[in-house]
């Protein structure tokens, strides 16, 4: 009796077991919210003493989500899947009003960032001193000030 497509057959089994067992500990970040795979971006102007618009210009390395313009008191929102696993999901934007302008990511896969996203909402929020994130403690924080313009990007601004 030949044994050798047994083992075989029982070294393939184990080698798959070895690797589900990695792959499913690996998605179990205590970090992170169980079966939360889903997250929206939500960027809210709350610019006060005026109407101006916000614009926001998003993007990964995949999408492109376009320049959006934000009235004061509305959000621009979108939602997007990441698998646990490998996941190196980043978007980023270009944002300015006429007080300045900032270039910042607004999604990454670290779980300091991961954890104030709670239920999978990611809050960014525009105020005339600059733009604020939501954190899990301490509300919005402002995260970062509006940089002064430069230039050519007034001239993209008025075109
Ligand atoms: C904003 O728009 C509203 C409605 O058009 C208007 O009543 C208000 O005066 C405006 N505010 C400023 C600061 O321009
Ligand atoms: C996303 O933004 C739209 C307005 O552009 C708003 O009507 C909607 O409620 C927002 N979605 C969420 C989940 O807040």
């Amino acid at each position: 009796m030949n044994l050798a497509p047994n083992v075989t057959k029982l070294l393939l089994v184990l080698t798959f077991c070895t690797a589900w067992s990695l792959v499913t500990t690996w998605s179990l970040d205590p970090d992170w919210e169980i079966g939360i795979n889903q997250f929206t971006v939500h960027i809210i102007n709350v610019f006060t003493g005026t109407n101006e618009t916000l614009e926001a210009h998003c993007k990964s390395k995949d999408d492109d989500l376009g320049v959006r313009h934000v009235a004061v008191h509305n959000e621009f929102n979108w939602s997007f899947h990441i698998s646990p696993i490998f996941a190196k999901t980043k978007f980023y934007c270009h944002m300015w009003w006429s007080g300045g302008e900032k270039y910042l990511d607004v999604f990454w896969i670290d779980d300091d960032f991961i954890k104030n996203c709670r239920e999978g909402q990611c809050r960014w929020m525009s105020r005339n001193d600059g733009i604020y994130f939501f954190n899990l403690h301490g509300g919005y924080l402002l995260a970062h000030k509006w940089e002064p313009w430069h230039g050519k990007h007034i001239e993209k601004k008025m075109s």
